[in-house]
């Protein structure tokens, strides 16, 4: 049985290295704080911007076809336009269609570094940006323990943002990251930044739904039953929509998840899950159906997937969910512009055919491999 998220009861019983997380971050960037979520941080990221540019470029914000629905409402909580741009089908922008979508008043260009690996055309998209007078944010929702070329990402730009939840056993939490000078000055702590001084029932809930998930892993009918009742009422259910689910996020982070946050191994947890990457490679091999998305696993990678490409996308995830590997699931759930839009083709095709797969600390690869290996059989 592989779960699809790390465990807090597994980590409260096996952890036991120094704080680590929060130490990285002062090594890397000039000045960080936390937050809920990457939402949340990248809205008070931008407002530092808006503060630096003093209302002279308050116009759009370009980011990626390929992106959740949600990532957009930070930007128009804002007050700014987000504008989309078309990316390659290797995860980089099309730089034509980026260049032709900065005016004047383009305050930023995001760039993602997908799933933990950094963004292919990170240095072209870096020079447009500067060339266009805007600025470059790093979105590093899925690469917060990956350093790579010596860089921490998330710190290779002014401003930089990761999510800590995707890759700890955390119920929420995230970091802005201020990396020189000038952004670090123009910056501002507002009412969502920081930590919540106090355990509150959320964390409660998360704790009960982890420990349930827990004791359930045996039992697949009971444990979503009991996934459904206690995650009832919660913003992160597949029928809030992107402003409810942007809600749900702005906010401090839990007392919960500074405690995880605090008692991580940042070099435990990038070894463990490039352990675990490479048994899905393994496993896959040679498999016409399914093929990973990355052809190489860089040096320093922190991976928070295992991210492939296939054209049977439904199968799989059945298959995987047969097989015991919960959490698999194609990415990400795409705004309905894009979806209507054929200028977002390729986009829309990569969220019809990119399965995510878990690589998370608490799996190894022998159990990796011996579920990939029972999922290959099943599968074309
Ligand atoms: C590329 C990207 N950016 C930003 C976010 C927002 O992060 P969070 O869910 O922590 O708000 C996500 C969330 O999935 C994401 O995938």
């Amino acid at each position: 049985m592989i779960s699809g998220k790390p465990s807090l009861l597994e980590w409260s019983v096996n952890h036991s290295q120094p704080a680590d997380v929060g130490a990285l971050f002062a090594q890397h960037a000039h000045e960080f704080a936390y937050y809920g979520s990457g939402k949340a941080a990248f809205r008070d990221g931008l407002r530092t911007l808006q503060r630096l540019e003093q209302g002279r470029r308050d116009g759009s914000v370009l980011l990626p076809a390929y992106i959740p629905d949600a990532v957009l409402e930070p930007v128009t909580d804002c007050g700014l336009e987000p504008r989309l741009y078309e990316l390659t089908d290797s995860l980089a922008p099309n730089m034509a269609a980026l260049e032709s979508r900065i005016d004047d008043s383009t305050l930023a260009v995001v760039s993602v570094n997908y799933f933990g690996f950094s963004q292919p055309a990170f240095d072209a998209i870096d020079q447009l940006a500067s060339r266009n007078g805007c600025y470059h944010l790093e979105d590093n929702a899925h690469g917060a323990l990956s350093v790579v070329d010596g860089r921490l990402l998330g710190t290779r730009t002014g401003v930089g943002f990761s999510s800590l939840w995707k890759l700890l056993p955390a119920p929420d939490g995230a970091v802005l990251l201020c990396n020189d000078e000038a952004v670090a000055s123009a910056y501002e702590p507002s009412s969502i930044t920081g930590v919540h001084d106090r355990v509150r029932t959320q964390d409660l809930q998360f704790a009960l739904k982890s420990l349930a998930s827990d004791l359930l892993d045996t039992s697949h009918r009971l444990k979503s039953s009991v996934h459904s009742l206690v995650t009832t009422g919660d913003a992160g259910t597949s029928t809030a929509s992107p402003a409810q689910r942007y809600r749900a996020g702005k906010d401090r982070m839990s007392r919960l998840s500074a405690y995880v946050v605090a008692d991580a191994d940042p070099a435990a947890i990038r070894h463990r899950r490039r352990e675990n990457y490479r048994a899905w490679r393994s496993v896959f091999e040679g498999h016409d159906a399914v093929t990973p998305l990355f052809d190489e696993l860089p040096h320093g990678v922190c991976p928070q997937v295992f991210p492939v490409r296939t054209s049977v996308p439904g199968q799989l995830e059945r298959v995987l969910a047969d097989c015991g590997v919960d959490g698999a699931h194609t990415w990400p759930r795409l705004s309905s512009t894009v979806r209507q839009d054929d200028t977002y083709a390729t986009a829309t095709k990569l969220a019809a055919e990119v399965v995510v797969l878990p690589v998370h600390q608490q799996t190894d690869p022998e159990t990796i491999t011996s579920a990939g290996l029972e999922v290959v059989s099943r599968l074309p």
